[in-house]
């Protein structure tokens, strides 16, 4: 499936992680039927792919002590999935698990990407994963109130969550007079990429025949990789240099480096 870059790009700005979903009002069929649709579609790389499951959803939720990551009436999730034999699989995740965030936001559900604070035994199960795969992250899907409630505003505020780093700070390599307007456009999607706890760990490296993607920041992984961040903001990064008439190609990197987006000349 091509990126469908138009729909995808203004649906960047909308999102934002929700967490409490309405207990009255189930998906409905159409929604969860197109879902499916991209969850089975939108496969980029071979080793990282998608599942919606539609039962038990609470159950992979419950009994999580602490308020982040408390996600409350989701009657239906998708779990992001990874062949670890696959060195990649975290950015591919990532990537992968973005656009279909992408594409629920575009159809009008709430999501929250949840690394760690998850049953992740119950989550396997539920999505028959094989041999090597690990769920590495899930999201609840489903509709929630247009205003966040007192609860999530609580959480959003303890993850500070719409706080951004200056893409002054996140771009090195070629200075900004010098970037061609698809880079400018391109890094600004980037940098409103969700992560674990925000904690933003990209850096973008600017060159004349694209950017690479790199882990800027030290410290604890909190159970979640920093590369599956950066897989996510690399969804991002291609979403809107598409929007802006630029194509190009992902090659992946040893550590620190993640990723280079290459122009195609
Ligand atoms: C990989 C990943 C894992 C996350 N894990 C959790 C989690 O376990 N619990 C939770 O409440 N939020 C989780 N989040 C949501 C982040 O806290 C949120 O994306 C970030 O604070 C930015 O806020 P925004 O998504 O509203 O822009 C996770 C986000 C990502 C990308």
């Amino acid at each position: 499936m091509d990126i469908p870059f138009s729909r995808w790009h203004p649906a960047i700005e909308k999102r934002r992680s929700r967490r409490y979903f309405d207990p009255n009002l189930p998906i409905a069929p159409d929604v969860l039927a197109a879902l499916d649709n991209v969850c089975n579609q939108f496969v980029p790389f071979p080793h990282a792919w998608s599942r919606l499951v539609t039962k038990s959803a609470d159950s992979v939720f419950k009994g999580i002590i602490g308020s982040y990551g408390r996600i409350k009436n989701a009657s239906a999730f998708i779990a992001f999935i990874g062949n670890m034999s696959d060195p990649f699989a975290q950015e591919e995740v990532g990537y992968t698990g973005e656009g279909i965030i992408l594409e629920a936001t575009a159809l009008g559900s709430g999501t929250c990407w949840v690394g760690g604070f998850f049953r992740a035994e119950i989550a396997t199960a539920l999505a028959e994963v094989g041999e090597n795969e690990r769920v590495l992250a899930i999201t609840p899907v489903g509709y929630t109130q247009e205003s966040e409630s007192w609860e999530e505003r609580l959480m959003t505020g303890f993850a500070r969550s719409h706080n951004r780093v200056a893409l002054s700070k996140l771009a090195r390599g070629l200075p900004r007079e010098k970037w061609p307007n698809w880079v400018g456009v391109s890094l600004e999607a980037a940098r409103l990429a969700p992560s674990a706890a925000n904690r933003q760990p990209w850096g973008f490296d600017v060159q004349d025949d694209g950017i690479a993607v790199f882990v800027r920041t030290r410290g604890p992984q909190f159970n979640v990789s920093k590369r599956l961040d950066c897989g996510i903001a690399m969804l991002h990064l291609e979403v809107a240099a598409l929007d802006s008439g630029c194509k190009g190609e992902w090659d992946f990197l040893p550590s620190p480096q993640v990723a280079k987006f290459k122009t195609r000349s």
